[in-house]
């Protein structure tokens, strides 16, 4: 069993990323996902509290993972819980694109390296920029995200109310 990093804004966390978790469990056996600052997503949508606390719902029922905030840069967060790895999903070419330069920056600067997993063709739609829109303006975002944080995700987003 190796501990891998799941590093993400999660903002919100929703069904693509729960898929990479549990593939990332089912293959590693222990997984950290660290719920970090995107910089080129300055305010973020969500509090970080409110982030971690969504993604500790949505992940609670498999076995293996742990959820944490971190603040500074991945590999750090790799290198502190020790990872043999960082893992990534990948749903579309364009985030092979983004990915691949951030993967070999990351390697470059620490060693630290990425694994990809594909993500389930029935999730590779799934973007957390269009559920904060929707959740946003009133819309149904209970198929993209877990059951539990349906309503604290909406009532949190939901600029109509
Ligand atoms: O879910 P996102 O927004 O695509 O995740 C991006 C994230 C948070 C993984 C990325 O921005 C990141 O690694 N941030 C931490 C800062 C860092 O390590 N920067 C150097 C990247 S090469």
């Amino acid at each position: 069993m190796s501990t891998v990093l799941y590093p993400g804004s999660f903002d919100p966390f929703h069904v693509g990323h729960l898929d990479v978790v549990e593939q990332a469990a089912t293959l590693f056996g222990s997984v950290v996902v660290a719920v970090m600052h995107n910089p080129d997503k300055p305010s973020g949508a969500l509090p970080m509290e409110q982030r971690v606390a969504m993604v500790k719902s949505s992940v609670a029922h498999v076995k293996g993972v742990s959820v944490e905030a971190f603040p500074g840069l991945a590999v750090d967060a790799a290198r502190a819980v020790k990872a043999l790895c960082i893992v990534k999903g990948l749903r579309t070419p364009a985030d092979f694109e983004v990915e691949q330069q951030m993967a070999h920056t990351n390697f470059a600067v620490s060693g630290v390296r990425t694994v990809y997993v594909p993500c389930t063709p029935a999730f590779s739609f799934v973007s957390s920029r269009y559920i904060r829109d929707i959740a946003a303006n009133g819309g149904d975002v209970s198929s993209m995200v877990h059951p539990s944080i349906v309503h604290d995700l909406t009532s949190a987003l939901n600029r109509r109310k």
